[in-house]
C-alpha cells in the first residue's frame, strides 16, 4: 500500500527499509500505469509525437537502471513493431554525437529527470529528431524539455537502488511497443489484444511473485558469502540479468556480472567453480532447452545454479540445481517485468545478510546531477 499524505510526504508504512516498501508497491503502481495508458482497455498515448508511422529508427538513451529498461524495450520494439532500435548509455551518446534524422525517434528514460548525462544527451538531440522522455518526476528538467513526456507514475522512489521505477518504466515502454506495433500494422488485431491482455495480467502476477521473498531470504546467507555471482538470461531476459547483477553489486558490494546465456562459453565459464553462484533467469520459452544446456555446463564444473523459472521450467530443469525459485506463468515476452521481483529480492536479502546499508549504499547517489 502506498502511503502518502497531502504534502506528498511518504512514509515507510511498517517496512524496515524504503526498498522493501517500494518493492511491495509494485502491483499497485503497475496497475496505475495500466489505468493511465489503457483506460477501459483502450490504448491511449497523448500527442502526435508518438506516431510510429513516420519513423524508421528508434534511439533509446539512459543511465544505470534506466539503460536496462531501454535494453529490454529494444527486444519488444524490434520483435513486436519491427523497428530498428539502438540503445546507448547517455555518457557515450552525448560525446559520440551520433547521426539523427527527422525520421528518428529518440527516447530518454530517467527516473529523476535530472541526470546530467541524460539531459545533455537530450539537448544534443533537440532539434535534430523527435524527442520523447519517460520520466517519474513530472516537473523535472528532462520532462519539461522533451516534446512529449510520458509519466511512469511510480510515486516517489527514495531507496537509491531503483525498483518500482524500473518496472513502471518497463510497463510504459511495453505499452509503447504495442502502440508502435499498432501504428505500423505489424501485429494482427488478435495478437495486439493478446499482448494487451498479457500486460494487464502483470500486476496480479507481480503480486504473486512477491511471495517468493521468504524463500530468497533463506538462500541469502549463502549468497552473501560469495565473492562473485553471475546472472544469465536470454532474449529480453538478458538485460534483466544485467539489471539483476547491477542491483546486487550496488547493494551488497559483491562482484556480480550479467551475461547473455549464450556467451557463457566465451569467457565467464572460466570463472565457474563451486564458490560462484550462477543465477539463471529463464521462463520456459522457445529457447529454454538452450538455457538448460548452459546450466548443465555450469553444473558439470561444480557450479551452483539458482534457477528462477516457471512451473514448467522447474519440472524440465530444476533437478540438480542448488535452488529453484518458481515464478507464475506469464507471456515470456513480458517476463522481465515479473522476474524483476526476484532480482530485486535477491539483492535486498543478500545485502541484509551482509549487513550493508540497503537504502543508501556507499558511494552512490539517487540522482547524479553532475558529470
Ligand atoms: C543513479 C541511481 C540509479 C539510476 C541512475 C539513473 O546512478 O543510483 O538508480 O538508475 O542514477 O538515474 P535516472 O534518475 O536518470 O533514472
Amino acid at each position: 500500500v502506498r502511503i502518502e499524505d497531502n504534502d506528498g510526504q511518504v512514509e515507510k508504512g511498517g517496512h524496515k527499509h524504503w526498498m522493501s516498501k517500494e518493492i511491495a508497491e509494485q502491483p499497485s503502481v503497475l496497475a496505475d500505469v495500466l489505468a493511465h495508458y489503457l483506460p477501459g482497455g483502450q490504448l491511449t498515448f497523448p500527442g502526435d509525437a508518438l506516431d510510429f508511422t513516420g519513423i524508421d529508427r528508434v534511439v533509446m538513451v539512459a543511465c544505470g537502471t534506466g539503460f536496462y529498461s531501454c535494453f529490454v524495450a529494444k527486444y519488444w520494439l524490434e520483435t513486436l513493431a519491427r523497428i530498428p532500435v539502438e540503445v546507448d548509455v547517455a555518457s557515450e551518446f552525448r560525446y559520440r554525437e551520433p547521426p539523427l534524422s527527422e525520421r528518428t525517434l529518440a527516447i530518454f528514460v530517467s527516473q529523476s529527470g535530472e541526470t546530467a548525462d541524460t539531459l545533455a544527451a537530450m539537448r544534443f538531440a533537440a532539434g535534430k529528431c523527435r524527442i520523447a522522455s519517460v520520466v517519474n518526476v513530472a516537473q523535472s528538467t528532462i520532462a519539461r524539455e522533451s516534446d512529449l513526456a510520458l509519466p511512469i507514475l511510480a510515486g516517489r522512489e527514495i531507496s537509491v537502488a531503483s525498483t518500482k521505477a524500473f518496472t513502471c518504466q518497463l510497463m510504459v515502454l511495453a505499452l509503447m511497443a504495442i502502440k508502435a506495433a499498432s501504428d505500423r500494422g505489424t501485429l494482427t488485431q488478435d495478437a495486439l489484444k493478446g499482448r494487451i491482455a498479457a500486460l494487464s495480467s502483470l500486476p496480479a502476477l507481480v503480486s504473486q511473485a512477491l511471495a517468493v521473498g521468504p524463500q530468497i531470504n533463506d538462500l541469502a546467507q549463502e549468497l552473501s558469502e560469495a565473492h562473485d555471482i553471475l546472472f544469465l538470461g536470454r532474449g529480453a531476459m538478458y538485460p534483466l540479468a544485467l539489471e539483476g547483477a547491477l542491483k546486487l553489486k550496488e547493494l551488497s558490494y559483491i562482484h556480480a556480472e550479467g551475461y547473455a546465456s549464450g556467451e557463457l562459453k566465451h569467457g565467464p565459464i572460466a570463472l565457474i567453480d563451486s564458490h560462484v553462484p550462477v543465477i539463471v533467469m529463464a521462463p520456459s520459452d522457445a529457447l529454454f532447452d538452450k538455457t538448460i544446456s548452459n546450466m548443465q555446463e555450469v553444473m558439470a564444473r561444480g557450479g551452483k545454479v539458482l534457477l528462477v523459472t516457471d512451473a514448467a521450467g522447474a519440472e524440465m530443469a530444476g533437478h540438480g540445481c542448488w535452488g529453484v525459485i518458481r515464478m507464475p506463468e506469464a507471456d515470456p515476452m513480458f517476463a522481465p517485468v515479473l522476474y524483476a521481483i526476484p532480482a530485486q529480492q535477491i539483492a535486498y536479502h543478500t545485502a541484509i545478510a551482509k549487513g550493508t546499508d540497503v537504502d543508501q549504499p556507499r558511494n552512490l547517489a539517487k540522482s547524479v546531477t553532475v558529470e
